[in-house]
C-alpha cells in the first residue's frame, strides 16, 4: 500500500493512504504559500490539530463541499458539528481505527482558540499508523517538549515538524526535537509563509544530517513524498 504525503504550504498537509484522501489543517484562502484552492482540493477525511485560523480556515467549506468526516479534539469537533458537518471527536492520548489507519492524538504545546473566539480545547498533533504499519507523526504547532521521546519510541518513518520560530519551535529546538523523535525522515513546515517565520530549511537540513541519522526532505509547496 502506498502512502503519499503532500505539503500544500505552511502547515497544510495531504496524505493519500491507498485510496483514502486525508487533508490536514486546511488553510488555502489567504495562505500566500498555497498551491491549490479550497474549491479544488479533494478530501475524504479532514484532520484538524488546533483552532487557529491558519489551520482550520477552510475546513468548514471543504467539509461541506466534499462531505468529508472531520476529526479533531472534542471541542473543535463539537464546533464543527454545530455547523452541520460530520465529525469524529477524539482527545489527547486516545486512538481510533479508521479505514486509513489507527490515528492517535498527541500533545502539543500551543494554543487552540477558534476564529470566532470559541474554546478550541487543547492543541494536538497526530500519530498515524497506516494499515501496512507505517508510522507518521504530524506535530502540529508546538514548542519542544521532552515527551517527544515517547512518540519517538513508536519507531517513526516520517515526522513533519515546525521550524519557523516565533509561534512554534525554531530551528534549534526543532533539531533537538529530531533527536528525541528519531524518525527515518523529517519534513520541516510552518516557515517562510510570512517574513516573521522566515528560515533557511537547507541550513537546517545540513545541521540535522550532520548530528543525527535522520534524513531531511525540504519540499516546495505542492511537492509530494512517498513512503
Ligand atoms: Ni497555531
Ligand atoms: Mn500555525
Amino acid at each position: 500500500m502506498e502512502t503519499i504525503y503532500t505539503w500544500y504550504g505552511h502547515a497544510t498537509h495531504g496524505l493519500r493512504v491507498g485510496e483514502h484522501k486525508i487533508l490536514i489543517d486546511p488553510y488555502f484562502t489567504g495562505n500566500p504559500a498555497a498551491t491549490t484552492t479550497a474549491e479544488k482540493v479533494e478530501a475524504d477525511y479532514i484532520l484538524i490539530t488546533h483552532g487557529h485560523n491558519d489551520h482550520i480556515a477552510d475546513a468548514p467549506s471543504i467539509a461541506e463541499r466534499t462531505g468529508a468526516l472531520c476529526i479533531s479534539n472534542a471541542e473543535i469537533s463539537t464546533w464543527l458539528r454545530n455547523k452541520g458537518l460530520k465529525v469524529h471527536g477524539q482527545h489527547i492520548g486516545g486512538g481510533h481505527k479508521y479505514p486509513f489507519g489507527y490515528l492517535k492524538l498527541t500533545p502539543a504545546m500551543h494554543g487552540s482558540r477558534l476564529p470566532d473566539g470559541s474554546d478550541g480545547g487543547n492543541p494536538a498533533g497526530f500519530l498515524l499508523t497506516t494499515p501496512d504499519n507505517k508510522k507518521i507523526y504530524i506535530a502540529g504547532d508546538t514548542g519542544l517538549f521532552g515527551d517527544m521521546a515517547l512518540i519517538g519510541d513508536e519507531g517513526l518513518d516520517l515526522a513533519v515538524i515546525p521550524i519557523g520560530d516565533n509561534y512554534t519551535m525554531g530551528p534549534d529546538d526543532a533539531l533537538r526535537a529530531v533527536k528525541l523523535l528519531r524518525p527515518k525522515s523529517v519534513i520541516p513546515v510552518h516557515y517562510n509563509t510570512w517574513e516573521l517565520i522566515a528560515q533557511d530549511p537547507n541550513a537546517w537540513k545540513a545541521r540535522v544530517e550532520a548530528e543525527t541519522e535522520t534524513q531531511v526532505f525540504v519540499l516546495k509547496p505542492g511537492d509530494t513524498f512517498s513512503l
